[in-house]
């Protein structure tokens, strides 16, 4: 805890020299201080008290002053002045997700408040990856028969693809989606999201290091391996299209740009082309091989789902502030997307798992994406394309379901201070 008084006693004792000080070195340094002061400041010469009218100062502070006795309060930027137009306390009614006008300085009065309780709850979910012990995972990567080479392939691809696409995702967040979304609490939870990202980022690097990979074998293989790479270039054009700094929403042509943008990112790359990879890596936890990435996963994954979910709120939100915007072109536009994606994952599964391996096989992965693309569709109000499929992993719907998150978070705290391991069942 910080203690105030502390503050007060340093400030009155006297300085201690450390041992480790080089006490000619603090000497020289202090004489080429006051040589500095002394060019350029020139001492007032009394002995009255000191007051602003008699401290002298140098030219700097003088231009400094001059500067901000000349602050325009009503100047700005374009959407400043925008803003300003519609000066004023922001009532409620004002806020929408995109093209809103009011001043987007003013987190409150909340509209939506769910995405500031995403905002909460994704910062009570805070983790780092050098919480977790990867001690197990090295020395199981690093035994001659630790692995089968099917199962090596999987920890490889895996960590090829997400390595990059987290970067991928936070570019798009910030360098596209950010400015766009025109409401204080949702660029709030995009910020902490973007912080997320980050930290996902930041765990692959983790585990690559820790395993000792060939770096630049696994980062590169969203370029070089195509089942990688397919995905990657799949969402990469979508953040072209909204990614220059003079595209702006505001005609139905671009608001649908944003709007496809969203389902891209939100609806396909985090919310299937995560599912194949993350089901491998968990199922591999589950056997108790690899434990330490497989709980590095299942961070990101409790992150990820609630990404994909505030994404879903928000494309749901413009499409009731905006209907025109979702009309039977975008509708099948949407459709047409989400299945895309799940081809290009159906595609990943089966050239990750050419056979058999830790008790499921690229069929059972090809319906349990099917069962997830139902899902997405269904979300964004549109109907279920495959008939007749099930989930064959009901033990990823249990760790992805949001009343056990809840009791994840809460539990999480003493599990940390202890170091335990996360119970797979
Ligand atoms: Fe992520
Ligand atoms: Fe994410």
């Amino acid at each position: 805890m910080l203690n105030w008084d502390d503050y007060g006693k340093e400030e009155n004792s006297t300085p201690q020299a450390s041992p480790q000080v080089n006490n000619e070195v603090v000497k020289q340094t202090a004489e080429a201080v006051a040589e500095e002061k002394s060019a350029v400041q020139q001492p007032v010469e009394t002995d009255a008290p000191r007051t602003n009218e008699n401290i002298g100062e140098g030219s700097r502070a003088e231009a400094a002053r001059k500067a901000v006795n000349e602050i325009d309060e009503a100047a700005g930027n374009e959407e400043l002045d925008e803003m300003m137009a519609n000066a004023g306390r922001v009532q409620v009614d004002q806020k929408m997700m995109i093209n809103c006008k009011a001043d987007l300085n003013q987190l409150v009065p909340f509209k939506y408040d769910w995405a500031w309780q995403k905002y909460l709850d994704g910062s009570a979910n805070h983790w780092m990856p050098q919480e977790i012990n990867m001690t197990n995972d090295i020395v199981l990567w690093k035994s001659e028969d630790g692995l089968t080479e099917d199962e090596r392939v999987i920890v490889k691809r895996n960590l090829g693809f997400f390595s990059t696409a987290d970067s991928l995702v936070a570019n798009n967040l910030v360098l596209a989606l950010y400015r766009l979304i025109t409401n204080p609490e949702c660029r709030q939870y995009i910020l902490r999201q973007s912080l997320e990202e980050a930290i996902h980022t930041h765990a692959y690097q983790y585990c690559i290091e820790s395993l000792g990979m060939d770096e630049g074998e696994i980062f590169n293989m969203y370029r070089e391996v195509p089942c990688v790479a397919r995905k990657a270039s799949w969402g990469l054009k979508y953040t072209q299209e909204i990614s220059d700094p003079d595209f702006k929403t505001g005609t139905e042509e671009t608001d649908k740009q944003l709007l496809r943008n969203l389902i891209a990112f939100y609806c396909v790359l985090e919310g299937i082309f995560f599912y194949c990879g993350f089901t491998q890596i968990l199922s591999m936890g589950r056997r108790n091989k690899m434990t330490g990435t497989a709980e590095q996963f299942q961070y990101i994954l409790r992150d990820e789902s609630m990404h994909v979910n505030f994404g879903i709120d928000v494309i749901n939100q413009i499409k009731i502030e905006n209907p025109h915007l979702w009309d039977e072109q975008m509708k099948s536009d949407a459709a047409q997307m989400i299945l895309e994606g799940t081809e290009l994952e159906i595609q990943y599964a089966r050239d990750t798992m050419p056979r058999g391996v830790l008790g499921m096989n690229a069929s059972m992965m090809e319906e349990y994406l099917k069962f997830i693309a139902n899902r997405r569709l269904t979300q964004l109000g549109l109907e279920e394309e495959f008939t007749g499929v099930t989930n064959p992993f009901p033990w990823m719907s249990e760790i992805i379901d949001l009343r056990k998150e809840k009791n994840f978070f809460e539990t999480r705290v003493t599990e940390y201070q202890v170091g335990g391991a996360l119970n797979w069942e």
